[in-house]
């Protein structure tokens, strides 16, 4: 259904203060372990945080509000390498590209920041979001047994992945 919005694109920008709230009812509508409001306070605030997020543009004549976030990426940079630590997109939103534009993004600001490679966890049975980190230039690189819980109580493998940037 997204695609066929003709969506004219997407600003993307640094989260801010106000963005918070927002920012957590996204997260919770996108994983089954949500991170709070204070949750994405802290890790903004810590040296190297980043979080970028997007909001489409072109959607005014459909009746939507145009400043709705759809989508985020969070990392951390630490000297020369940088982690993302969570990217997601809304439902309504899925494949269109999003998430590629904010991969490329969160890559090019944690180079532009001295980084010279970028790690990740994705759950073994997430094989979309693989795809997209394969796609980008992510290589597997270990698995890290039972790291994801689920709601049901079970846990989930994850693999770490490593892009050079
Ligand atoms: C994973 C996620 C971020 C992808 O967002 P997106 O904006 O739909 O991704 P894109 O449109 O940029 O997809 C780029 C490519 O990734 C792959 N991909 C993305 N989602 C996929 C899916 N559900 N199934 C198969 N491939 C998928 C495809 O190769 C896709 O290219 P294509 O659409 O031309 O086939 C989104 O599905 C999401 O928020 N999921 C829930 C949270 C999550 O799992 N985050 C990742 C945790 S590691």
């Amino acid at each position: 259904m997204a695609a066929e919005l003709e969506l004219a694109a997407f600003d993307i920008q640094n989260v801010g203060a106000f963005d918070l709230g927002r920012l957590a009812r996204l997260h919770r509508a996108c994983f089954e372990e949500p991170w709070s409001k204070s949750d994405l306070a802290h890790l903004l605030a810590l040296p190297g945080g980043l979080g970028l997020i997007a909001r489409s543009r072109g959607l005014r004549r459909l009746g939507f509000d145009t400043r709705r976030p759809v989508g985020f990426s969070l990392c951390r940079l630490t000297r020369d390498e940088s982690e993302l630590l969570s990217i997601g997109v809304a439902p309504d939103m899925r494949r269109v590209g999003l998430a590629t534009h904010l991969v490329r993004q969160s890559m090019r600001r944690c180079r532009a920041g001295g980084a010279r490679c970028m790690f990740l966890e994705v759950a073994i049975d997430n094989p979309g979001a693989q795809a997209l980190y394969d796609r980008e230039g992510f290589r597997e690189i270990g698995r890290r047994e039972g790291y994801y819980r689920r709601n049901a109580g079970d846990r989930v493998a994850a693999l770490t992945m490593r892009a050079e940037l």
